[in-house]
């Protein structure tokens, strides 16, 4: 079995390494001439726990490499994976496709017999069938089967995702010659080691399969969004957010995860796939009321951060010294994506506070985005250093060690918000903070 996967980026790497791992061989197209040259020295352009072994052992074992040569990568392969980027296109809220349906005009250009195209990037509805219908147009000798496989894979734990996944979604373009009888088939062979662990395996058309993978990341948006709601209430009715999650949680319909509560979501995922889902949904005549309220309470919230913060710091940031712990959307990995971290900190800076930042592995990839006054640390301790508050707003698990009473001696003043509930508060008020965290008393 041999694939192509056309995208070097966060799911086409994962994807393609991990498909490698288990047996194919795979052939990475990244256009990118940086990304490439990295990528051919070995070095892994993004910081997700376990890439780099897996791709090492398999560029050794010969079973993954990388090119920019689309032709020949797709001259002797049985199925092409496009995992190209689909942004939020300008000003409607659409994924732009522009990049799929390139690599879709590339692939019928080259391919030199029947293969099987499957769209691995989050599309919209109808997406696969174009795709379908520009290969038959562009290459009429030639017969394509179609697909849609989206990914499920969460930045910080994509290997596992991947490896022992919930579920596999496979979309299959039934209206094929064959019925789709073939693309199944081929299909079933990639995920074979998955099958052998009982992997769930939903096998649907392909309208079903995109919208699927909205649904789930929509639905999951707004189960956060939802807790982030109840925490607001539980800081005004004096309710405890973690209590009333596991109350909810243990209930085996709703479910213990995505139920913590914090300072909004982010990422490269929620709201570019909420925005889109609305966008489509609103097409369709059949507008998602749930999922647009989704999108706007979660902007709110970002926004609305800051406010916290100043309101804690007696109405007022200027010239006061604020230690933020944390940058990146979420732990383990370095995406600033949609990160809280930015509108808190370009407002906390518009209202005269000096910044000290320390995220672990998140600061190369803040800098540009940040403002040019933000101070960078070395560590946690360091960024508390002669600080009047204390902000944390990503939950890295070396936060959650460090000891009340060292913080409060290396910093100035005595406020800490912490919109991650890290910390216990007894101990930090205890240790003489004014502690306020997200929906516990
Ligand atoms: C998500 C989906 O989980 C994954 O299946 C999909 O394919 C891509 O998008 P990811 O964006 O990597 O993955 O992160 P995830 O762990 O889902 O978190 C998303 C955001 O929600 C983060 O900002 C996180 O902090 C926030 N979140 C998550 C909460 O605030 N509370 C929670 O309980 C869970």
């Amino acid at each position: 079995m041999r694939i192509a996967m056309i995208g070097g980026g966060y799911v086409g790497l994962v994807s393609g390494a991990c498909f490698a791992e288990f047996g194919t061989e795979v052939v990475i197209v990244e256009a990118d001439h940086d990304k490439l040259a990295a990528l051919k020295a070995g070095s892994i352009p993004i910081y997700e726990p376990g890439l780099d072994k897996i791709v090492s052992t398999n560029v050794t074992a010969g079973r993954l490499s990388f090119t920019d040569a689309l032709a020949s990568a797709i001259d002797d392969v049985d199925a092409v994976f496009i995992a190209v980027g689909t942004p939020t296109r300008r000003g409607d809220g659409h994924a732009d496709l522009t990049y799929v349906y390139e690599a879709t005009r590339q692939i019928a250009r080259h391919a030199r017999k029947n293969l099987l195209v499957v769209t691995k990037s989050t599309v919209p509805v109808g997406t696969g069938r174009e795709v379908a219908r520009i290969l038959r147009e562009e290459r009429p000798d030639l017969s394509f089967g179609v697909a849609s496989n989206p990914e499920f894979l969460r930045e910080g734990n994509a290997i596992g995702d991947f490896m022992r996944p919930d579920r596999v979604i496979i979309g299959i373009d039934d209206t094929a010659a064959d019925g789709g009888a073939q693309a199944r088939a081929l299909m079933h062979q990639l995920y074979r080691p998955l099958y052998l662990i009982e992997t769930p395996i939903v096998m649907t058309g392909l309208e079903t399969a995109e919208l699927t993978k909205y649904a789930a990341n929509a639905f999951l948006a707004m189960k956060v969004t939802f807790i982030n709601e109840m925490a607001d209430l539980c800081e005004k009715v004096g309710g405890n957010i973690h209590d009333v999650a596991r109350g909810m949680g243990l209930d085996q319909r709703i479910g213990r995860k995505f139920l913590h509560a914090g300072p909004g979501y982010g990422g490269s995922c929620f709201p570019k796939d909420t925005r889109a889902l609305t966008a489509i949904a609103r097409d369709a005549g059949s507008p998602s009321l749930l999922v647009e309220a989704t999108v706007a309470i979660n902007e709110a919230r970002k926004s609305a951060m800051a406010e916290r913060v100043i309101a804690l710091c007696e109405s007022s940031v200027r010239d006061k010294t604020i230690a933020i712990l944390g940058l990146t959307f979420k732990p383990d990995t370095d995406d600033m994506r949609e990160a809280s971290s930015l509108p808190l900190i370009h407002r906390l800076v518009e209202e005269g506070a000096i910044i000290r930042a320390f995220d672990p592995e998140g600061m190369k990839a803040a800098r540009p985005l940040l403002p040019e006054s933000v101070i960078y640390t070395g560590s946690a301790q360091e960024a508390a250093t002669g600080a009047d508050a204390l902000v944390v707003l990503t939950e890295w698990n070396e936060f959650r060690a460090i000891a009340p009473d060292k913080l409060k001696s290396a910093m100035r003043g005595s406020v800490i918000a912490d919109f991650r509930n890290i910390w216990d508060p007894a101990a930090l008020r205890t240790a003489g903070f004014t502690y306020r965290s997200i929906g516990r008393p």
